[in-house]
């Protein structure tokens, strides 16, 4: 099959018009790329130059290699959404993942007992207030490591993380289906992102144990309410993801921990905190705001310290008055409130959806947090027949590598009105889906 939209002379250029399409769906995921020599033939350059092109689709983590079936698109970063903020006034909005802006804190109170002083240049970067304090807000969500440094929030951390210790060309492990944002980024900056399959309790610990065996140089780790299932571990899965850990003591672990605050597990860290191969990245945008994101940052010192020169080159520091204003919110009494409402209308509204999926006969299990995972047949065709019902979601193919894809809902914003509205127009989309499985 000749693929006229795949053009270059060199190994660079044919990598890039490929992974364009890619990511704009013309070459879609599960596509088996033409043969190496059928290619080198159309293009009329040598096949290694071909060859080339493909290992760097690889390493971008945007194509794999299938034995005799050839090299396959394991998924393309696009959805039927251009983009998030063009989603129509009117349509219901279970696509962007955000918070409910009632169950944040009120700013008001906050910004006006601040900061006292604008900051200057040269003055420390992280307010040391916080850093003290940060320790004793998390080690009640089970993190116990006195070590801290400001970041801008997870991704922030995650890219200064993997820039300093990672190089283009290493794999990470990474939960299947898992947080898109991290995957894009990973893919970016050169990374292959592994698959880890996962659970209701999150990743399985003989997946990771394949997937450390493979030689990956990190892993990424979302304990709990992982991005897009709400799989959450259980003490007993933390303890066995931790012994397997141990038996690959070179692997840095990175855990993601955006959501502890609102859960009722506290689970120690994945690693002893003291380990240069382990870092935790507790962003406040879920609980706090989106607007007030940072994340702290626990790490061993000198791993923190690398960090923190980085981060002296470029950003600099986290605004001083974003800090102060989460300080407040740390020992604000009134937050513990804030929390447990939070806590409380989230699982909810995840309760309110399970049931109505159910009853459409797709059950859920378990999860925490404000975003679900349904597998179905066809997730692009229910995300577009769902979008012409009036509600957007988010189709699964950024969020996979090999899993099967789904759809994502994201329940931070629902009414009880909407749950039973959706499940409507979902026992729909159900039904289609299932007949274009037998067909
Ligand atoms: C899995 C996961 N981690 C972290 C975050 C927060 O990221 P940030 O701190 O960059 O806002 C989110 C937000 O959606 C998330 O889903």
């Amino acid at each position: 099959m000749s693929h006229s939209f795949i053009n270059g002379s060199t190994a660079r250029d044919i990598h890039q018009s490929m992974r364009q399409a890619i990511r704009d769906g013309r070459l879609p995921a599960g596509t088996v790329l033409p043969a190496i020599r059928d290619l080198a033939t159309q293009l009329h350059v040598n096949r290694n130059t071909v060859g080339e092109a493909y290992k760097r689709l690889a390493a971008d983590g945007y194509v794999r290699p299938k034995g005799r079936r050839g090299t396959i698109v394991t998924s393309a970063a696009t959805t039927m959404l251009p983009s998030l903020s063009a989603i129509p006034a009117g349509m219901r909005n279970l696509a962007d993942g955000n918070p409910d802006p009632h169950l944040l804190p009120h700013l008001r109170k906050i910004l006006t007992s601040v900061t006292e002083r604008a900051g200057l240049y040269g003055e420390y970067a992280d307010l040391p207030a916080l850093v003290q304090s940060a320790p004793s807000f998390f080690r009640r969500q089970g993190i116990s490591s006195e070590q801290v440094m400001i970041a801008g929030g997870t991704m922030d951390g995650l890219e200064r993380i993997i820039t300093l210790c990672l190089r283009p060309g290493d794999r990470i492990g990474v939960e299947d289906p898992g947080f898109a944002s991290a995957l894009e980024l990973i893919r970016a900056l050169g990374i292959q992102p592994v698959p880890i399959q996962l659970d209701s309790c999150g990743m399985m610990p003989d997946s990771l144990e394949r997937c450390l065996r493979a030689g990956v140089e990190a892993v990424l780790i979302t304990p709990i309410a992982q991005n897009p299932t709400g799989a959450s571990m259980t003490l007993e899965r933390a303890q066995r993801i931790r012994y397997v850990l141990r038996k690959y003591p070179d692997v840095l672990a990175i855990e993601d921990d955006h959501f502890s605050p609102l859960a009722t597990t506290a689970l120690a860290p994945m690693r002893d905190p003291r380990d240069p191969n382990w870092v935790a990245l507790c962003s406040v945008s879920k609980y706090f705001g989106p607007d007030l994101r940072l994340a702290v940052v626990f790490g061993e010192q000198n791993l923190l310290k690398r960090l923190e020169a980085r981060q002296r080159l470029g950003a600099r520091w986290v605004s001083h008055v974003l800090q102060s204003a989460v300080l407040k919110l740390m020992l604000d009494p009134a937050t513990k409130t804030t929390l447990k409402r939070a806590a409380r209308s989230y699982a909810e509204r995840r309760t309110a959806m399970k049931a109505a999926l159910e009853s459409c006969g797709y059950p859920i299990s378990g999860g925490v947090g404000i975003n679900l995972w349904v597998q179905v047949p066809d997730p692009q065709r229910v995300t577009q027949i769902l979008w012409t019902e009036g509600w957007a979601v988010r189709s699964g193919a950024a969020f996979t590598i090999d899993a099967r894809s789904g759809i994502r809902l994201s329940i931070g914003r629902i009414t009880t009105s909407d749950v039973a509205e959706f499940a409507e127009a979902f026992r729909g989309c159900a039904t289609i889906g299932q007949r274009s499985l037998t067909a």
